[in-house]
């Protein structure tokens, strides 16, 4: 080869700046190679770019950090790098708005979390947070990477104090598609929104091996800490999902209801059902009966803008349904007693779901609407033991703190401190309403005249009769709403059919709804 033929090849050879660029985009595309990408396939799970080109609008992904490399030395680390490393983070749009995103990789080193994993969590959280947008973290990840020892747990600090800043700022989503374990799981908790996907993904402080060590019981990692577990026992997950693509669209479709941050209002929609619709089912519905079960899901569905209603936390503590729904296109927040499960009572569980719910809708500018039909708090040892007092508190807190527009409706029987605590007047309701046939009182009809007349009752030639009477006499007095409406407590009785229309002029009017609290660090809400 002649000098000149040479030197033309060498040219040839030599990358330019910006295939370099491709290369290395390239190189930290493939994450922890196309090996472990197969494997994570193999498991039924999609990498953290599917993951991320999945839950956002196509095309709309600009990724932040893509070549940050550990600096991570012992334990063969010098030879480990991925660009990148082991989660991918950036921002993106879903349905148009803009969106924080962070996707754990696990085929990076397990998706474990070091020190620069933890710094390009944080950066993005930070950015969301100075620019009012939500963020959504996409969970696989074995934890604190054990290598980089005190420097990973100090990552997952920062990450919490960043959950915590964030809190009632900006909608924070999590979803767990994979295992998440120790002290991970708390910044998921810290979030909004918890998703978790069946058979493939799992939350414990510690898994079944440690169990097993320590107490001797033996369970399975499903068992334990899965979808369903999480979604109905502990309540530490909102939604079990099927798969991680139903998740990613829930995940988008819970954004459309949400504002982007505290000082914007929720994005209201192009109204497609009409507002003056009456809603003539209503009346059969419901029961006269006061103990008959029904189902309030189809009350709420009657309400709110058809097909609407999105319902959140649907598996755990069922005796109360939460969730968003629309009124003529404005979202709301409904808070609603499920006379199908347990009467409807309000125990421990149903308490602080519904109280949590009713603060997120509070930090996010979501009105509430609360539809009654409560027979009392849950007796029984097993609640008054675990705290049914300090943890029932919660829910009166909640409702008592929030200045959003509240809107409620006794659609049956409210009794007791159960009446007074789902968004009662002297709570700061702004408007209450009831139906014709809602019974108020301080107790059931039974529960009042056996403590009332128990000497009359129990002298009686005929005990049941003589109850029966005096309970007949009891539901003449309370069994209507016209006592608390003759005092105001309600602000009008209103037939059940134009529930929907009324509520809706009361949303157009509370819109410029301004409530001024006095400044102070934050409230001491009973934990
Ligand atoms: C470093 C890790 C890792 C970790 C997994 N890997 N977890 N590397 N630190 N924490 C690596 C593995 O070495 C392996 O690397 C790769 O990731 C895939 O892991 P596998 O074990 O092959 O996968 P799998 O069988 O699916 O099991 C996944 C797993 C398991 C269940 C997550 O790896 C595991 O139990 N990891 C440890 C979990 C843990 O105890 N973490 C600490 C939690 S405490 P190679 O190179 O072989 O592919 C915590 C504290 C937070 O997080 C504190 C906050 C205050």
């Amino acid at each position: 080869m002649s000098q000149q033929e040479e030197e033309a090849s060498d040219q040839a050879d030599e990358q330019s700046p910006v295939e370099e660029l491709r290369e290395r985009r390239r190189e930290a595309e493939l994450g922890g190679g196309e090996a472990r990408i197969e494997r994570q396939h193999e498991k039924g799970k999609m990498t953290a770019r599917e993951r991320v080109d999945y839950l956002l609008d196509d095309g709309t992904f600009r990724e932040v950090d893509p070549f940050v490399e550990h600096r991570a030395q012992s334990f063969g680390m010098d030879e480990k790098t991925f660009p990148g490393d082991a989660v991918v983070t950036g921002y993106g749009e879903v349905n148009g708005r803009k969106l924080f995103v962070f996707a754990h990789d696990f085929t990076v080193l397990g998706g474990s979390v070091g020190e620069v994993v933890a710094d390009k969590i944080c950066k993005v959280m930070d950015k969301a947070i100075e620019s009012g947008v939500p963020v959504v973290g996409l969970n696989d990840s074995g934890g604190a990477r054990i290598q980089e020892g005190v420097d990973s747990l100090v990552g997952f600090a920062k990450i919490f104090n960043r959950n915590t800043e964030a809190s009632g700022l900006i909608p924070q989503i999590s979803a767990i598609m994979g295992p998440c374990a120790g002290g991970a799981t708390y910044s998921p908790a810290l979030t909004d929104f918890t998703f978790m996907v069946e058979d493939t993904s799992h939350m414990f402080i510690t898994g079944p091996d440690v169990i097993e060590t320590v107490t001797g019981e033996q369970v399975s990692k499903e068992e334990l800490g899965g979808a369903k577990t999480h979604a109905t026992k502990s309540g530490v997950a909102h939604f079990a999902e099927r798969s991680e693509e139903e998740a990613l669209d829930d995940i988008r479709k819970l954004l459309s209801y949400l504002p982007q941050n505290n000082m914007a209002d929720p994005p209201r929609v192009q109204p497609w059902d009409d507002p003056t619709r009456t809603c003539d089912e209503l009346v059969d519905i419901v029961p006269e009966e006061p103990r008959k079960p029904y189902d309030m899901n189809n009350v709420i569905g009657r309400i709110v803008d058809e097909d609407s209603f999105f319902e959140v936390h649907d598996g755990f503590a069922r005796n109360v349904v939460t969730g968003f729904g629309r009124l003529d296109g404005r979202v709301v927040g409904v808070v609603a007693n499920q006379p199908r499960v347990s009467a409807g009572t309000l125990d421990i569980d149903a308490s602080e779901k519904a109280a949590r719910f009713v603060r997120f809708c509070d930090s996010f500018n979501v009105p509430i609407v609360t539809l009654v039909d409560v027979p009392g708090f849950m007796p029984g040892t097993d609640q008054e033991h675990n705290g049914i007092i300090r943890r029932g508190a919660k829910l009166i807190y909640a409702y008592a703190e929030a200045t959003v527009p509240l809107m409620s409706v006794v659609v049956r029987k409210a009794y007791g401190g159960a009446y007074i605590v789902m968004s009662s007047k002297f709570l700061g309701s702004d408007v209450n309403y009831a139906w014709p046939g809602a019974e108020m009182a301080v107790l059931g009809p039974r529960g009042a005249v056996n403590i009332l007349y128990r000497k009359e009752i129990a002298n009686a030639d005929d005990p049941d009769a003589k109850r029966q009477e005096l309970m007949d006499d009891f539901r003449e007095e309370f069994a209507h709403p016209y006592g608390p409406a003759k005092r105001g407590y309600l602000d009008d009785v209103i037939e059940p059919q134009n529930t929907r229309k009324r509520l809706i002029d009361d949303l157009e009017l509370l819109e410029r709804k301004r409530e001024d609290t006095p400044p102070k660090d934050h409230g001491n809400i009973p934990l």
